[in-house]
């Protein structure tokens, strides 16, 4: 994703904001009115791809509610804030650790804001000590979306240690809340645990660490805000405008329409699909001031998180997460000036965020 598409957006939006690509045989809407309303009616704007002759998936993402629900909730009161908030000092110590390894030639992608993510949601789910390693090749793997020839040994491997601890009532983190969880009465099978597990790893990982270097990124860019994230109120509205300037998920590919329906007059039919556009959504002008500008708001109802009943289970952790990684950033650097010509954005239009990252 690339800033010049921020244009794009701007000129869609301000020819009605909804568009039929017939390339990709799908509605995209970029208003925010529009995608929050999609968000709202989850009922008509369905998650479950079989209502477009796709295939129903293992995880809950791609679920409609009241199904969802049920799975969502087996973890969702651990993901609370109040909850999430008792892991700070666990997090602030790995945060340092990586801080204090890097030097002037670091790749900050590579050598923080993959690894925080990756390391946090292994302690969350109870990864144990000794696994932890293969863990984290596991995830990039599933994270990447990359298969070589080494995957399935690494695949097999984490797969059928999962299911060792699944079956020896292993009673750590979230594994244990995943094992012990119930729908309808009947505890997950085998791979709908794993399955689980898959979609913690995919939805927190690559979102958490675009977001950390989002945020070196406006550092770098506005010397001046550097200098004045004084207090944790201007801390909180950096982070939220940097969700919203630069929202790490641009687009949701997977919408998919249960009956006949409009949106702002437009007709749309059962069994097409929709993408929305969170990341146009985050500069609309009828909703945000200077919408192209970066402000620390006191007010900011950005949709990076989604809204409704698929809204991120993740936002708390990611949210400390980024708090501390702000902090140690602050605390560590007198300066942040990205290298543009060693760094590069990813290439991939869904997301915002960097494949690579050097300092000066
Ligand atoms: C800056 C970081 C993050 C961003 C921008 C982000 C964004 C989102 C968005 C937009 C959705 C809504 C998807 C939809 O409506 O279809 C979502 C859902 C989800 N996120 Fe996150 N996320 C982040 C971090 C996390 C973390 C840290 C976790 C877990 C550890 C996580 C786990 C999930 C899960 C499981 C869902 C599905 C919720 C459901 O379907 O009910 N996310 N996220």
């Amino acid at each position: 994703m690339h800033d010049k598409n921020f244009e794009y957006y701007r000129k869609v939006r301000n020819n009605g904001g909804i568009v039929y690509n017939n390339d990709n045989q799908c509605w995209e809407i970029y208003s925010y009115e529009a995608c929050k309303y999609a968000l709202m009616h989850d009922y008509i704007f369905s998650s479950n791809p079989e209502y477009a002759g796709g295939n129903g998936g293992l995880s809950f993402i791609n679920m409609d509610n009241p199904e969802h629900k049920e799975y969502r909730n087996i973890t969702a009161p651990y993901f609370m804030a109040t909850k999430i908030n008792n892991m700070e000092s666990n997090i602030a110590d790995i945060s340092n650790k990586l801080i204090n390894n890097l030097n002037a030639n670091s790749d900050i992608v590579k050598d923080y804001a993959v690894k925080l993510p990756v390391s946090v949601i292994s302690e969350l789910l109870g990864i144990p000590e000794t696994e932890r390693s293969k863990f984290k090749e596991w995830s990039d793997y599933i994270i990447g979306n990359k298969r070589d020839k080494n995957f399935d040994n690494v695949n097999n491997y984490m797969v059928n240690k999962l299911s060792e601890l699944f079956a020896g009532n292993y009673s750590n983190g979230i594994i244990s809340v995943i094992n012990s969880g119930s729908v309808n009465n009947k505890n997950l099978d085998i791979r709908e645990k794993i399955g689980y597990i898959m979609l913690l790893i995919i939805g927190g990982n690559e979102t958490t660490t675009n977001l950390i270097t989002n945020m070196l990124k406006v550092l770098s860019d506005n010397n001046d805000i550097m200098k004045n994230l004084n207090n944790d109120r201007d801390l909180h509205s950096f982070i939220e405008e940097t969700l919203r300037y630069y929202s790490p998920i641009q687009f949701l590919p997977h919408r998919f329409i249960k009956e006949d329906t409009e949106i702002n007059g437009v007709k749309m039919n059962k069994g097409e699909r929709l993408s929305l556009f969170l990341g146009s959504a985050n500069r609309d002008e009828d909703m945000f001031d200077n919408a192209d500008k970066f402000i620390l708001r006191d007010k900011n109802e950005h949709i990076a998180f989604g809204r409704g009943s698929h809204m991120c289970i993740g936002a708390p952790l990611a949210r400390l997460e980024a708090n501390i990684a702000l902090n140690d950033f602050l605390e560590n650097y007198k300066k942040i000036k990205i290298d543009n010509k060693k760094s590069m954005l990813l290439e991939n239009p869904m997301v915002y965020g960097y494949q690579k990252m050097f300092f000066e």
